[in-house]
């Protein structure tokens, strides 16, 4: 048997190794290019294929991975929003996804998001290595008693949710079309999704990447917020509309913006440039030079445990597929 790995970054070299000292019946081959119609064929002779990316998986390629005659796909990651279910479905893939490689990793890193922007960290920072160790004026506000409003109660949602609420002591509110059970008991699930733009100070957005979903925040939305509201994004960079966001900047109606997502981000983030003026998009230069607007470059995910749990959940359950067995995440594509 053998699995054909995309996009595999060195750091995932040493959990990949893990994993094929415990599975010495497969056979893994890699390469660091993702998964493209010219780097398709390198998986000729292999059973099934692992990829992540944040590029869209496009038909051809998945096209020349099915004429290879291989039908069990899995990724390591946990968006979807990569694929077009239609073009698997034809193909006759069997796909297999890491929902919850790490939930911790990315709502920690939604909730640092927050404590940096109210502490106003980037301007804390910029007076520190110009010799400027004075308090005034960057005083800050505290996450304690703001209202946090959650939008998406999944995994990472309902992290986030108890880290603000327990950790913080906010007032959390939240907003999903499938409420989670788990969370039922707190009490913090709201009505509508226009209730939770109006009432919260803080918005973190923790949803899939939906095509009903593109542009979730829009300048309509924008506009249904309180004045001085924090928006949160590290889930999909479709989800929050660049030009409304830039426009609540510039009014003062969106105090800061914490983005470990953007909807230009391919192109961008995993690159390494000269400098930040480098980088050739009107609106990361336009975001990039906000004191109050902080970036990371899509990496809330990335810590040593979500990346060992992406490689041996995804390499399991593609041995699992191609063994004939049911895989622990398999996706209906057909949904
Ligand atoms: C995901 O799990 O969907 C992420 O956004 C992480 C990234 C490696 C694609």
């Amino acid at each position: 048997m053998k699995i054909y790995v995309f996009g595999l970054r060195e750091d995932e070299i040493e959990p990949l190794n893990q994993w094929k000292a415990a599975n010495p019946d497969v056979d893994v081959d890699y390469t660091a290019n993702i998964l493209t119609e010219e780097t398709a064929n390198l998986a000729k002779g292999a059973d099934g294929v692992v990829a992540v990316q944040t590029q869209p998986y496009s038909r051809h390629a998945l096209e020349i991975i099915h004429d290879l005659g291989i039908s069990k796909f899995s990724v390591r990651n946990v968006g979807l929003d990569g694929f077009d279910f239609k073009d698997l479905n034809d193909f006759g893939f069997t796909l297999t996804y890491v929902p919850v490689y790490s939930p911790n990793a990315i709502a920690e890193h939604a909730s640092f998001l927050v404590g940096r922007l109210l502490r106003r960290v980037p301007e804390f920072d910029k007076k520190f290595q110009s010799g400027n160790f004075k308090w005034f004026p960057t005083i800050g506000t505290e996450i304690s008693g703001k209202t946090v409003g959650v939008i998406g109660t999944g995994h990472i949602g309902s992290v986030f949710a108890r880290i603000m609420q327990f950790g913080y002591g906010a007032n959390v509110i939240a907003y999903d079309i499938d409420p989670n059970p788990a969370l039922e008991n707190l009490g913090i699930y709201v009505d509508t999704l226009d209730e939770l733009l109006e009432k919260s100070d803080i918005i973190s957005i923790h949803t899939p990447l939906a095509p009903k979903d593109h542009h979730m925040l829009d300048a309509d939305a924008i506009a249904k917020m309180k004045d001085g509201v924090y928006l949160i994004n590290c889930a999909r960079g479709g989800l929050l509309d660049n030009n409304a966001l830039i426009d609540g900047l510039d009014s003062g109606k969106i105090a800061g913006a914490g983005l470990d997502v953007l909807e230009n981000e391919n192109g961008i983030f995993q690159n390494e440039f000269d400098s930040v003026e480098a980088v050739n998009d009107p609106v990361f230069q336009n975001l990039a030079h906000r004191d109050n607007v902080i970036i990371t470059p899509h990496t809330a995910f990335y810590t040593e445990r979500a990346v060992h749990n992406m490689i041996f959940d995804s390499m399991n359950d593609n041995k699992a597929m191609i063994s004939g067995k049911e895989p622990k995440n398999a996706v209906d594509t057909h949904k």
